[in-house]
C-alpha cells in the first residue's frame, strides 16, 4: 500500500519523521539509551571494524566520523566483498559491526562469519530482527524502520544512521571521552530531528525544479567534506540507481586531484555544505567549480545561503541543524534529488533495472 503516494520510495521518504520519532521513542530514555545488555563495554574495545555494502556502507563511513570524534575509538570501515577475501588480521579487543537493512546480504554475512572466533564481539545493525545477520551476532540492534519496499534505501539508511549515532554516544559514555552533559545534549538534540526532517521535506518543490535540469545531464558530481563526504557518495549512488545518470561523490578536497577535469558547463555539481566548521573550505572548492563554468546546486542552511547562495545556479535551503546531526538531515535532499530526477526521466523508481532489494548471492 503506497498510502496515496505515487511510489513506495515517495512513501518511505515521507514517513521518515514518524519512523525516526518512533525509533527514538524506543531508544531514548530520560537518562540514556535503551540498548540490550549484550552490548560490550566500549572501554574494553580498542578497535571497531564496520562492514557493509552499498548504502549501508555509507552509513558506516558516516559512523566512522562519529565514533572517532565522540568516542576517540579507532575505526576501520570496509565493503563486505573486499573485507571477506582480504582475510584481514583482527586485532585483540576488536568489535566487528555489520550493517544491513535486509540482514541477508551474502557478502556481509560471509564477512560476519569470517570474524566469528576472531573478534571479541560481533554486533549488527539490521532492519529485520529474524535475519541471518541478526541471528548470528552477539548483539543485534534493530533500526526499527519498518518494511522498506523501494529498492533505493531511504528510511532504512536514516534509521541506520540513527542507531549508529546512538552507539557512538554510548561508546563515548563508556570511554569517558565526553561529559555526561555533552552527551545528554546530543540526545536531546536528536529529539528535534523529526521536526527538522519535516522542514527539510518542504524543499520538495525547489527540488523538483532542480531535478528537471539534472534529468538532462549525463554526469553529475556530488561534493562534500567531513560528515558530508559519505553523504555525497550516498547521493550519487541514489541518483545512479534510480535515474541511471552517471554520478560520483567526492570529498571536496579531492577535486583538484583529478575530478575537476570533468567539470564543464554541462556538468551539474551538487555541493552539500551546511554552515559547519568546514564550510569555508567546501565553498572555496565550489568556487573552483563555478570558475570552470560548472553548474552548482548548493544545498546549505539559511546562514550559508545568505553568505554564498547567489553564486550557485540552484539553491536548496535546509533548516539549521547541529553539526553532529547533519547527516540525518542532509540525507533528505539527497533522496529527493534522486527521486524527482527519476520521476522526471520516467524510470522505474521502485524497481530499477538490474537491481534487487536483497542481494543474497555474491
Ligand atoms: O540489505 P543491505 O542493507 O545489506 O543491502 C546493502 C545494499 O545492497 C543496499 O544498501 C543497496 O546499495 C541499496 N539498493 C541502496 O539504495
Amino acid at each position: 500500500d503506497k498510502a496515496g503516494h505515487k511510489h513506495f520510495m515517495a512513501k518511505e521518504i515521507a514517513e521518515q519523521p514518524s519512523v525516526l520519532g518512533d525509533a527514538n521513542a524506543h531508544y531514548l530514555t530520560e537518562t540514556g539509551i535503551n540498548f540490550p545488555d549484550e552490548l560490550p563495554d566500549f572501554k574494553e574495545i580498542n578497535q571497531l571494524t564496520l562492514v557493509a555494502c552499498g548504502t549501508a556502507f555509507y552509513a558506516c563511513l558516516t559512523a566512522k566520523y562519529w565514533f572517532e570524534r565522540l568516542a576517540r575509538i579507532p575505526v576501520e570501515v570496509d565493503i563486505a566483498s573486499e573485507f571477506r577475501y582480504r582475510e584481514p588480521p583482527v586485532a585483540p579487543k576488536t568489535a566487528a559491526l555489520f550493517v544491513s537493512q535486509s540482514g541477508e546480504t551474502a557478502d556481509t554475512l560471509a564477512a560476519l562469519r569470517y570474524c566469528e572466533g576472531k573478534a571479541d564481539k560481533i554486533l549488527s545493525v539490521v532492519n529485520v530482527p529474524e535475519s541471518s545477520i541478526a541471528r548470528e551476532s552477539d548483539c543485534a540492534l534493530p533500526i526499527l524502520a519498518g518494511t522498506e519496499i523501494g529498492v533505493a534505501s531511504t528510511k532504512a539508511f536514516l534509521c541506520q544512521l540513527n542507531v549508529l549515532l546512538l552507539l557512538a554516544i554510548r561508546a563515548a559514555e563508556d570511554r569517558g571521552t565526553r561529559t555526561p552533559e555533552q552527551l545528554a545534549n546530543i540526545r536531546n538534540e536528536m529529539r528535534s530531528l523529526p521536526g527538522l526532517i519535516n522542514q527539510a521535506l518542504e524543499a520538495a518543490p525547489a527540488m523538483k525544479k532542480t531535478a528537471k535540469r539534472l534529468s538532462a545531464a549525463t554526469d553529475v558530481l556530488f561534493l562534500g567534506r567531513g560528515l558530508m563526504y559519505p553523504m555525497a557518495m550516498e547521493g550519487a549512488l541514489k541518483l545512479k540507481e534510480i535515474s541511471y545518470i552517471h554520478a560520483e561523490g567526492y570529498a571536496s578536497g579531492e577535486l583538484k586531484h583529478g575530478p575537476i577535469a570533468l567539470v564543464d558547463k554541462k556538468t551539474p555539481v551538487v555541493v552539500l555544505a551546511p554552515k559547519d566548521s568546514l564550510f569555508d573550505k567546501t565553498i572555496s572548492n565550489m568556487q573552483e567549480v563555478i570558475a570552470r563554468s560548472g553548474k552548482v546546486v548548493l544545498v546549505t542552511d539559511s546562514q550559508g545561503a545568505s553568505m554564498i547562495g547567489s553564486e550557485a545556479a540552484d539553491l536548496i535551503v535546509m533548516p539549521d541543524v547541529p553539526e553532529i546531526l547533519s547527516p540525518l538531515l542532509y540525507a533528505i535532499p539527497a533522496q529527493l534529488l534522486a527521486y524527482y530526477t527519476a520521476v522526471a526521466k520516467g524510470t522505474d523508481v521502485d524497481q530499477p533495472r538490474n537491481l534487487a532489494k536483497s542481494v543474497t548471492v555474491e
